[in-house]
């Protein structure tokens, strides 16, 4: 069902590889909402995934950009503003990648080319798209900048790796900038940490299925989908949530708040059942 939450609202979605992606449904729930969009991701996984076709089949403007190179982000955001007709009024940054994590280096034998990397696309990309925005004054006031971040940010999830660092830096690069924006343009700036989500980047962790399984029992209201984080995306991108900045959301099903549930305790009591019979 459509609000119309987004009506006369111009926005940048980056990260949208395939219909698994986030940053696709996102897509898909902007439009529905109302809204003028523009895609962007690498040249490589233009190429390789299948956001092509959500562009033509759409009319949406494809921009190809890598979200570490300063020089393709003032052209995407240059390019972006003559497309639209106007400045941005909301930016989702749905954009990550750990080498080492594809690569198998456990956390104690990183690679630190690959760590360089995996913040850089992970976490400082989010600063080099807000730096450019800000200086080519390309958001419009009361803007919404929307990054995608995961509990591993607080709490040590096995086999994140290094992309825990990554996360606790684009949560804090979030704070830092959202200060400044807000202060002196009237931009907010937040994090959305969502559920443990099927999606390729995701499937690179590795146990992710018994993590997303853990995820889904641990949480009273179960993990939240790929189109549940959506529909939090278009709030925060709506003139509804104007003064929500600098915060880390969890959009989780509770997970974040839960230390002991009753069907670990059960399972934990049971793993015990042997032994006691000894
Ligand atoms: N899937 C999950 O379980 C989960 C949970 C919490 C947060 N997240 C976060 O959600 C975001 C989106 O990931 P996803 O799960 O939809 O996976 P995905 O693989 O569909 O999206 C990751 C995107 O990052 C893009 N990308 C990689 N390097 C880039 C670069 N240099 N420049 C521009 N784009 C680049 C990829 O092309 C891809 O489109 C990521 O930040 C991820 O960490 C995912």
């Amino acid at each position: 069902m459509s609000y119309n939450l987004l009506k006369g609202k111009k926005g940048i979605i980056f990260g949208a590889l395939n219909e698994m992606s986030i940053a696709w449904k996102v897509a898909e729930k902007c439009l529905e909402e109302g809204a003028q969009i523009v895609l962007t991701n690498t040249e490589l996984s233009i190429r390789m995934g299948q956001v092509k076709d959500f562009a033509a089949k759409n009319n949406v403007p494809l921009i190809p950009a890598d979200a570490t190179s300063e020089e393709d982000l003032e052209q995407l955001f240059s390019k972006a503003m003559d497309l639209l007709g106007g400045k941005i009024d909301f930016i989702l940054h749905s954009v990550a990648m750990s080498l080492n994590v594809r690569k198998k280096r456990p956390y104690d034998d990183l690679d630190y080319d690959f760590l360089q990397k995996t913040l850089d696309i992970s976490a400082i990309s989010f600063h080099k798209v807000l730096q450019t925005a800000k200086k080519l004054d390309a958001m419009n006031e009361w803007g919404s900048v929307v990054a995608l971040s995961y509990v591993a940010a607080q709490r040590t999830m096995f086999e994140y790796n290094d992309m825990a660092d990554a996360k606790a830096m684009l949560e804090s690069i979030a704070r830092s900038f959202g200060y400044i924006y807000g202060r002196e343009k009237r931009i907010r700036v937040n994090t959305i940490s969502q559920s443990p989500t099927v999606t390729t980047a995701g499937s690179g962790i590795k146990g992710f299925d018994s993590l997303i399984d853990f995820a889904e029992r641990m949480s009273p209201l179960g993990n939240a989908s790929a189109d549940e984080c959506a529909n939090y995306c278009i709030t925060l991108f709506s003139d509804l949530t104007r003064k929500v900045t600098m915060q880390n959301l969890f959009h989780d099903g509770g997970f974040s708040s839960m230390g002991m549930s009753y069907r670990a305790m059960h399972q934990y009591n049971k793993s015990f059942e042997n032994e006691n019979d000894k």
